[in-house]
């Protein structure tokens, strides 16, 4: 089994943590290890053949620092992007290397910064995938919708679903519009499309090569000699590879179109956390609901359901309520939970500002 993560996310939502040279998935963001470093930890257990970081160049130093300690447990390589593509052509480009080494190679496609609660269970959802995956299939982690969320992918499952899975899919339904969001969760099989993938490496490119032949086509002009794992022999085709693809996600350019997909409907307690209101959801707080992140000690009177992530300080909080408090040696950030989203636009006008 081949490990593939993801790791090229800018994280402009978790500002003023994140940064272009420090994103989400470097950040511990839920205290102690980074995002990245806890994907790492959760598959060790499956004994991965290898393991591919697929990065942007800005962030591949300090994606190799702090892979340096499982280097011992797993021979783990980093792929670095000049510019991201999104998934596609990342999915794409570990796929080549890995079926230049071992054409069928059983390859796990994982973000680098999802919070996952039952770290077995998921380790057995990838063992149920493993079959399905090694008879031709594109085989997805799906969760059980909680909300019309119009941020992920849908999967409709086929047939009625007993037991653990997997299950052909009917479609799969990359972001859709909110009307057809609720039909989904009405509907009742309908999964959220993790983002999690389990295929043969051989499978996933054939699949690109017909849905995205330009793609494939550029895929298969890249020519490994010796070792194909070695980031630096690839650079300057990576560099032209990069310059000639065109950006686009594995969801709307694969999933959405392929007939050979199965779903394997998970429990493990599954969060993107997609912005700072998503920790409350997965970390628990006080019992004013109040939870600290990375401060040195946090004292409240009258304070009740806020967020405070801080640089190893002590925080206090008086009367307020719902607030997201994050302080950064640089940056502060105050916000109501439910602002949390538009942090995204601060990152924004930053940048226009200069
Ligand atoms: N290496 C690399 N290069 N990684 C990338 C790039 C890129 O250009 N773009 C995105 N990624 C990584 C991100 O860091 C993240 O871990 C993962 O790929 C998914 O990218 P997102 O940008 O977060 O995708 P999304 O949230 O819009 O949608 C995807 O995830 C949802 C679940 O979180 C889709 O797969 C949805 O269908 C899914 O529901
Ligand atoms: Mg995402």
């Amino acid at each position: 089994m081949y490990i593939v993560i993801l790791a090229g996310g800018s994280g402009t939502r978790f500002w003023p943590l994140s940064r272009q040279h420090s994103p989400k998935q470097l950040m511990s963001v839920l205290g102690g290890k980074s995002m990245l470093q806890r994907t790492v930890e959760r598959v060790l257990p499956l004994k991965p053949k290898r393991l591919l970081v697929v990065t942007n160049a800005l962030q591949s130093r300090e994606t190799a620092r702090q892979l340096e300690e499982y280097q011992q447990a797993a021979r783990i390589d980093i792929v670095a992007e000049p510019v991201g593509r999104n998934t596609a052509p990342a999915i794409g480009l570990a796929a080549t290397i890995i079926a230049g080494h071992d054409p069928a190679g059983l390859m796990v496609v994982l973000p680098a910064d999802h919070y996952i609660a039952d770290e077995e269970g998921f380790r057995d959802s990838l063992r149920t995938a493993r079959e399905a995956a090694l008879n031709g299939y594109l085989v997805t982690l799906g969760i059980t919708p909680t909300r019309p969320e119009t941020g992920y992918g849908y999967i409709e499952a086929d047939a009625e679903l007993r037991g653990n899975g997997p299950y052909p899919v009917r479609r799969f339904v990359e972001k859709p519009s909110l009307d057809k969001a609720l039909t989904f969760l009405a509907a009742g099989n309908f999964y959220w499309n993790s983002g999690m993938f389990v295929w043969r490496a051989d499978v996933i490119l054939d699949q690109i090569l017909a849905h995205m032949p330009t793609l494939a086509a550029r895929l298969a002009e890249l020519t490994f000699t010796a070792d194909v794992w070695a980031p630096e022999d690839l650079k300057p085709q990576i560099a032209r590879l990069y310059q000639e693809v065109a950006p686009e996600s594995i969801d709307f350019g694969v999933m959405e179109k392929a007939d050979n997909v199965m779903v394997i409907p998970t429990n493990f307690g599954w969060s993107d956390v997609g912005s700072w209101n998503a920790l409350p959801e997965v970390i628990p707080g006080d019992d004013d609901g109040n939870l600290a992140i990375n401060t040195r000690q946090l004292v409240t009177i009258d304070a009740t359901g806020c967020l405070v992530y801080g640089s190893d300080k002590v925080a206090a909080l008086i009367g307020v309520r719902d607030l997201v408090v994050v302080d950064c040696p640089d940056a502060l950030l105050v916000c109501p939970k439910e602002r949390a989203q538009d942090v995204k636009k601060i990152v924004e006008e930053l940048e226009r500002q200069g």
